[in-house]
């Protein structure tokens, strides 16, 4: 099972490292356009994004935008002693970045900038690979499956979204018990909602 997984990423990896700038550039903005018109991310007052890395959809655009609509959003940032959970920060055009240990963008840590879950009403995810299922394979570290575990315990649980390339889907994906499955998914071409259980 796990092999196969690694073999899912790589596939997943090499298709979205393969798209050209201009084919990345009108994903962010087919996504961008998707996204800021679904009435969760309308009437939300946090947003958490991502920053994209290895060929993930770009969401820069799409953050823009929800701050010109006065959307709050965040950022995640891997948690400092908590090993491999995240925090999600707030972030604004002025915050002070720094890279991590991925050599990814993260907000500075600072105590009063980290948001609660629950202040989220939509959380944008990224992923290697995801079905229609709503099942998502991460890069594999287990951050945002650790992060999210409890999510249910919430009185009001944020909308997870996977932002994905059409190249990432896959017809149906292995699942493992602790894989934290997706509320709905986001390509430049489709929006799909998955039915609950
Ligand atoms: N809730 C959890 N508690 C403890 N360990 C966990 C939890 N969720 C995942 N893990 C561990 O994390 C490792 C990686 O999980 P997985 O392969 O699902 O990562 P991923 O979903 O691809 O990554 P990510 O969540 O960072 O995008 C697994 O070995 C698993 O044991
Ligand atoms: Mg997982």
């Amino acid at each position: 099972m796990s092999s196969s997984r690694a073999q899912w990423r790589k596939h997943f990896r090499e298709a979205r490292n393969n798209l050209s700038a201009k084919a990345q550039q009108q994903a962010a903005a087919d996504v961008a356009h998707r996204l800021s018109s679904l009435p969760e991310l309308r009437d939300a007052r946090r947003v958490a994004a991502y920053l994209d890395n290895d060929g993930e959809v770009s969401l820069r655009e799409l953050i823009l935008l929800l701050q010109s609509r006065d959307v709050a959003t965040s950022l995640p940032v891997l948690h400092p002693f908590s090993g491999k959970h995240l925090l999600f920060l707030d972030y604004t055009p002025h915050t002070p970045m720094k890279k991590n240990r991925f050599g990814i963008a993260e907000p500075e840590l600072r105590c009063q900038s980290v948001r609660l879950l629950a202040e989220h009403q939509v959380i944008l995810m990224p992923l290697v690979g995801f079905d229609n299922k709503g099942n998502r394979l991460g890069m594999g570290g287990g951050f945002y499956d650790r992060t999210l575990a409890n999510l249910d315990r919430l009185s009001r649980r944020p909308l997870l979204i996977g932002v994905a390339h059409d190249c990432q889907q896959a017809d149906a994906l292995p699942v493992m018990q602790w894989d934290i499955p997706l509320n709905a998914i986001v390509t430049p071409t489709q929006t799909i909602r998955i039915s609950q259980p």
